[in-house]
């Protein structure tokens, strides 16, 4: 099934304050309808459209269809579909952890590159294992509550990091970022935006490239929205153009956010990024990546081991109706790369800034 089939709304008012904490927002959990209110950031940014989803096949949908995308977003959606599925599943403890496994492993199975979701899966799945044998009333708020609590805690993890960023962003940047890391990707505010968002409050930032980010073209369509709404200064650039502005010294700083970071540094994000990451360290440009623990994969050695999510020819084949290769040439469609952990200068997380390109790791971090 196509979301596009249901019914669309303008941007609903909810029975409480969205903990996103701002009107627009990727996804919120609606408490006295038990709906998930999920964006569809597809029609972003010619239409501001939700969905109100009542089944986790829905939501499922929604992460595989990029409806909601963005490594923390992915995972509280699937957070608040478990949270969904507890609400309607009656049945006895047995019977409830049952269809929470069922319906964690399709969840798992729509995007493999962001560690977020199966980290949010995970916790949720150890929640619903706690609360199992509980009324099934008083189960399904606990579980709406650890979705909330994953929620808020990630706009937090926004916020803190956006913070820390901001001390390492020059005076009177131009900051470029690639793709979109912004409230539409997070629980709200945004890492590699939260990071522009904290400067820009403080007066730093004088200017944001933002990246088309082909083929879905995150930058031109997500980023450069949000940012213009909230009247911070935001050019497009294509992906071509970024060596041009750094070889003219006209990008201070890059801030990117990441899918999933591996043990020694190593960071995959959209597809482009490496490139990026290289132009800034011949340019000697500070590269740096803002993201949550919770993409920290310390399972993970490297990034040779990260699963690398391929897409459809078609997204890079066409853009919209407009078809720009011939059928039947191959059109390979990698949607992440990865950046060597000594190109990346910081990543900031709520818990402090890791300097890969010191010798630092996630792991060694831990060890201080
Ligand atoms: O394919 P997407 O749009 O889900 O990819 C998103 C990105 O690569 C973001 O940069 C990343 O998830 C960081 S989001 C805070």
């Amino acid at each position: 099934m196509d979301l596009s089939t249901l019914p669309d709304h303008a941007r609903p008012s909810l029975s409480r304050a969205p903990l996103s904490e701002s009107p627009w927002f990727a996804v919120e959990y609606e408490p006295t309808t038990h709906e998930v209110v999920m964006m569809d950031q597809r029609r972003l940014p010619g239409e501001e459209v939700y969905y109100r989803l009542t089944t986790v096949d829905h939501v499922a949908t929604g992460i595989r269809d990029m409806v909601v995308r963005g490594a923390p977003a992915i995972g509280i959606s699937a957070a608040y579909g478990l949270a969904l599925l507890a609400h309607r599943e009656r049945g006895d403890a047995r019977i409830f952890l049952m269809a929470n496994g069922v319906a964690g492993r399709a969840l798992n199975e729509t995007r493999p590159t962001a560690v977020n979701l199966a980290w949010a899966i995970a916790r949720m799945s150890r929640k619903a294992a706690d609360v199992a044998e509980l009324h099934p009333d008083e189960r399904a708020q606990a579980m709406l509550a650890e979705a909330e609590a994953i929620h808020r805690e990630d706009v937090a993890s926004c916020r803190a990091m956006g913070a820390l960023g901001a001390k390492d962003v020059p005076d009177g940047a131009t900051i470029l970022t690639h793709c979109n890391a912004g409230a539409l990707a997070t629980g709200g505010y945004g890492t590699a935006l939260g990071v522009i968002r904290a400067a820009h409050a403080e007066g730093k930032v004088v200017r944001v490239f933002a990246d088309e980010t082909r083929p879905y073209l995150q930058g031109a369509r997500l980023t450069a929205w949000e940012l213009h709404a909230d009247g911070i200064p935001v050019e497009v650039i294509t992906d071509n153009m970024a060596g041009h502005y750094f070889q003219r010294g006209q990008i201070q700083f890059v801030v990117v956010g990441s899918d999933r970071i591996a043990n020694n540094g190593d960071v995959a994000n959209k597809i482009g990024t490496y490139g990026v990451s290289v132009l800034a360290k011949h340019h000697n440009v500070p590269f740096t990546v803002a993201a949550p623990w919770s993409t920290i994969d310390l399972r993970c050695p490297s990034g040779k081991e990260i699963p690398i999510e391929q897409r459809s020819r078609e997204e890079v084949a066409r853009v919209g109706d407009k078809l720009l290769v011939a059928d039947g040439i191959p059109c390979p469609h990698p949607a992440f790369d990865v950046t060597p952990a000594a190109l990346v200068g910081a990543i900031y997380t709520e818990r402090g800034v890791i300097r890969p390109s010191e010798g630092e790791s996630p792991e060694s971090f831990l060890k201080k």
